[in-house]
């Protein structure tokens, strides 16, 4: 069994990012777990807090569902053409400590979605350089924008456009091929 952690950056509860994740866990070909994760929680980063507090209870948790995954989907929403700071927030926290070994060398997929024309083309290349200095393994052969996110989804955030979710079925397994 391969299993891929999947995280969305958004906490928004008919968010599209956390759809098109749902979506990509149903849509996973057999032998392909992905199991998500959640940023919730997750409070921002404090040096202070760290040092008093040690890892918060919500960091331990992702810390030990990556550990145990054999690959890394971040679903990204994108903010002002970035990752959105709640999203980064949480890997900055994962990757304090210990939680530093757990990125390096880790399969690792990026996609997302927006209402937008451009689908989080920006935010997607964002990632790209915190994902080398994680010494992460970004898989290359597919890329997947959604755009025009709200003629694609329900009003409560599930991915129901048939074509989109054929593009997702293969960008996942795609992905979880090269992981082998
Ligand atoms: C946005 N949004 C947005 N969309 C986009 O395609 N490019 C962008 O640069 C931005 N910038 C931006 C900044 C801020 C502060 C917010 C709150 C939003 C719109 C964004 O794509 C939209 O709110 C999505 O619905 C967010 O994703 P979720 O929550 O649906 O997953």
């Amino acid at each position: 069994m391969t299993k891929i952690l999947g995280l969305s950056g958004s906490l928004r509860r008919a968010s599209f990012n956390s759809g098109l994740l749902r979506a990509a866990a149903e849509l996973a070909p057999d032998g392909v777990e992905i199991i998500i994760g959640s940023i919730a929680g997750v409070p921002l980063y404090d040096g202070d807090d760290e040092a008093a507090n040690g890892t918060p209870t919500a960091v331990a948790t992702l810390n030990a569902q990556l550990a145990g995954a054999d690959g890394l989907l971040l679903v990204t929403p994108e903010y002002n053409n970035g990752i959105p700071g709640t999203f980064k927030n949480a890997i900055d926290w994962m990757s304090r400590g210990d939680g530093l070994r757990l990125f390096k060398g880790k399969p690792v997929a990026v996609t997302g979605a927006s209402p937008g024309n451009f689908g989080t083309t920006l935010a997607q290349t964002h990632w790209l350089q915190v994902l080398r200095t994680l010494n992460m393994r970004p898989w290359w052969d597919g890329r997947l924008m959604v755009s025009r996110a709200g003629d694609l989804f329900d009003a409560d955030g599930n991915l129901t456009d048939q074509a989109t979710r054929k593009r997702l079925a293969e960008f996942v397994a795609g992905f979880a091929t090269s992981i082998g």
